[in-house]
């Protein structure tokens, strides 16, 4: 694991786009994978303004996102497929048929993560796989378990990210109660991964992820087996390691 210590969220951001722009620049026609919650969305902000700079070209380039939560139209504002548009894909030269994510709106749970994950499969899985990673260690919905889920399954959500999430909905009986996400063994084929982390809140995360022992009660720790990890975190995430 390669570990980049920065300021604050700013530079995190910043940091990271120069970092996925790299990785667009040198292969235009590559795969990236990315990820939602508010940890990219100034990484995202940053690719932006290198886009209408014209200093990056999305138009060959394929995008597949971790996770999406089950029972949500892809119009409704707090699905992913909507904060994707929201915040990258509407502002960006990207193939309106190049971008990828499950489909919340399927009720064939097992139907549509094995559609999702031979469709990543199908791309030859990520070049680059950006992460955001929970305060209890978890990656994209892989929550802590006795195992590592290997493929694209449908999770049931736990109480605490149910009531962490109310604040986006009307009430708490119209948050989702599942997703479909990408396994661990999906995230671990990328080829490269950039994990991005930020706040205090993370930083019990972030030393047992990269220092902790590999379990899967810190899903985030398998990636201490991956040879290719990036960690661009800042001062307060990266306080307890020092
Ligand atoms: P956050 O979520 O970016 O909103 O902190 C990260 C995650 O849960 O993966």
């Amino acid at each position: 694991m390669d570990i980049c210590v920065v300021k604050d969220y700013e530079e995190m951001s910043k940091k990271a786009a120069d970092f996925i722009a790299d990785m667009i620049v040198k292969k235009p026609d590559g795969v990236l994978g990315l990820a939602t919650g508010s940890t990219p969305v100034g990484t995202y902000k940053n690719l932006v303004s290198m886009y209408e700079a014209g200093k990056l070209d999305f138009s060959r380039l394929t995008t597949v996102n971790l996770d999406e939560y089950k029972g949500l139209k892809r119009s409704h504002d707090q699905s992913y497929y909507f904060f994707m548009h929201d915040n990258l894909f509407d502002h960006v030269n990207l193939r309106p048929d190049a971008s990828f994510l499950p489909d919340g709106s399927k009720d064939d749970a097992e139907s549509e993560c094995k559609a999702y994950e031979r469709k990543v499969a199908s791309l030859g899985y990520a070049d680059l796989q950006l992460l955001g990673i929970g305060r209890n260690g978890h990656i994209g919905f892989n929550e802590p378990a006795d195992d590592f889920a290997v493929a694209t399954h449908c999770v049931n959500l736990t109480e605490s990210t149910i009531d962490a999430n109310k604040r986006f909905f009307a009430s708490i009986d119209d948050v989702p109660k599942q997703a479909y996400t990408m396994g661990i063994g999906t995230i671990m084929k990328a080829k490269r991964i950039l994990i991005l982390a930020s706040g205090a809140d993370k930083a019990e995360a972030i030393k047992n992820s990269c220092f902790g022992p590999v379990t899967p009660k810190v899903p985030a720790s398998i990636l201490q087996f991956h040879p290719d990890v990036t960690v661009i975190c800042d001062e307060a995430a990266y306080s307890l390691c020092k």
